[in-house]
């Protein structure tokens, strides 16, 4: 079945929109769940205690940490560490069990400029060998990179730091998850009814590492407490702020919007480097964002979990709007292609099955609409190959009902026959 845009926008609406399960809330410090160690299990069975650059290689000193530095001193050194990584614009936002090495070296073939690892939680990582390893690869490519850490401890989040900071750009504290692991555990969105502590876990770090520290948050209610909490940041040691423009009640991102007015505000209050989060659902939202708030560049997840090449002009069905449909072809490259890479990458740089299984349920979802008997296979399949993933690709294509990615006509557009590593 060849499908067009029209019917496939059909299919799109009839869709409930599967939910799965958001890695975030995944309990950073879990149980274990006998059913669940098998899809926890690294995709390679050599591993033999080498993850290539594993955190506990050893460090090396990249400067001298701002102490004692005046705040024109420290918005100085922020601008030039920004300015040296290239002024990133497209950037892959944190996600747990989603912004994987492997997933975050495909956003980068295709398009994206940094990016930050899944959230890490900073005491299990300094307390535990497994989960560094398992939890937080990287390679040389890997960069720039932020890694994120949720932390409620200053002592606690300044170790787990240390042991990243040869691999990164900058230590990235998360302020902004709003689940209900987060309550429990005290971090997250919720330590903005903390906001001394907070204040304490950038300054250790500022006044520790050898590299920047960021902080990524989310808005108040009231625009105020936004600007001033923003600018305590900054005071604090901050380097770089992302703001998510929604509340920590605002969890829903599908349906409620992100208030770029309020990421506007804080770009225009701080001195530091702004990133800006929410609605980015294409490559021009970026540049809309960007024009809109003025922030040096804009964070994607959701999106980028369907479709890895949104920051290379790809876009899906879904986002190309009825009355752009002219304007815009099929650009020679679907998500089955991109779940081919993506594998491959994995068979590089082996992470947890279970990340494996999320991607492919994300990437093609579309596909499994058409084909739900294939997610079914996909479902019951308790251990996982990656013979058995190139399957089911191969199965989908033979089926038929390839789902393309579409670019506009404009940019570079590639023709159905072009290899989409050409890009
Ligand atoms: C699967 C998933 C996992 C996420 N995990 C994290 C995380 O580890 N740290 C974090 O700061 N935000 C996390 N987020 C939130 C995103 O980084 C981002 O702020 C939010 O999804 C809004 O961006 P979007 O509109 O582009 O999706 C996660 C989001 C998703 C969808």
């Amino acid at each position: 079945m060849k499908l067009n845009l029209s019917n496939l926008r059909f299919l799109l609406t009839r869709k409930s929109f599967i939910s799965q399960t958001r890695a975030m809330t995944q309990n950073p410090d879990p149980k274990p769940d006998p059913s669940k160690v098998i899809d926890d299990l690294l995709c390679s069975e050599q591993r033999d205690g080498q993850i290539e650059e594993t955190v506990d290689a050893v460090a090396a000193s990249l400067g001298s940490p701002s102490r004692v530095l005046s705040i024109d001193t420290r918005v100085e050194r922020a601008w030039a560490h920004w300015k040296k990584l290239g002024r990133p614009k497209y950037i892959v936002a944190p996600m747990v069990d989603n912004s994987e090495l492997p997933f975050r070296l495909l956003c980068q073939k295709y398009g994206a400029q940094a990016a930050y690892t899944p959230m890490l939680h900073s005491r299990i990582f300094t307390e535990t060998e497994k989960y560094r390893n398992q939890e937080f690869t990287t390679c040389k490519e890997d960069r720039p990179l932020f890694v994120q850490f949720c932390a409620n401890d200053p002592d606690t989040l300044l170790e787990a730091a240390k042991r990243v900071e040869p691999y990164c750009d900058y230590v990235d504290i998360n302020l902004g998850c709003p689940q209900r692991i987060a309550r429990r555990g005290n971090y997250g969105a919720f330590l903005m009814d903390n906001l001394p502590l907070v204040k304490s876990l950038v300054e250790k770090l500022a006044q520790n590492l050898n590299v920047p520290v960021s902080c990524k948050i989310r808005i108040f209610p009231n625009l105020q407490d936004t600007l001033k909490y923003a600018k305590m940041l900054e005071d604090a040691g901050c380097s770089l702020l992302a703001v998510h423009g929604r509340t920590r009640d605002e969890k829903d991102g599908k349906k409620l919007r992100a208030d770029w007015s309020a990421i506007k505000e804080v770009k225009n209050a701080l001195r530091i480097p702004v990133l800006g989060n929410g609605n980015v659902r294409c490559i021009e939202d970026v540049d809309n964002c960007i024009k809109e708030t003025g922030v040096e560049g804009v964070l994607s997840a959701e999106t980028l979990l369907e479709n890895p090449a949104a920051f290379a002009g790809f876009r899906t069905a879904e986002w190309v709007s009825e009355n752009e449909e002219e304007g815009f072809v099929d650009g020679g490259l679907d998500q089955g292609d991109l779940v081919v890479e993506y594998l491959k990458l994995c068979e590089k740089h082996p992470v947890p099955w279970r990340m494996i299984r999320s991607h492919v349920h994300k990437m093609l979802g579309e596909w499994f609409r058409i084909h739900p008997q294939v997610r079914e296979q996909l479902n019951a399949q308790n251990i996982l190959t990656f013979e058995f993933l190139y399957g089911l690709v191969d199965q989908l294509r033979e089926l038929g009902g390839r789902v393309p990615l579409y670019k506009k006509k404009e940019i570079d557009t590639l023709t159905p026959q072009e290899s989409p590593q050409r890009i």
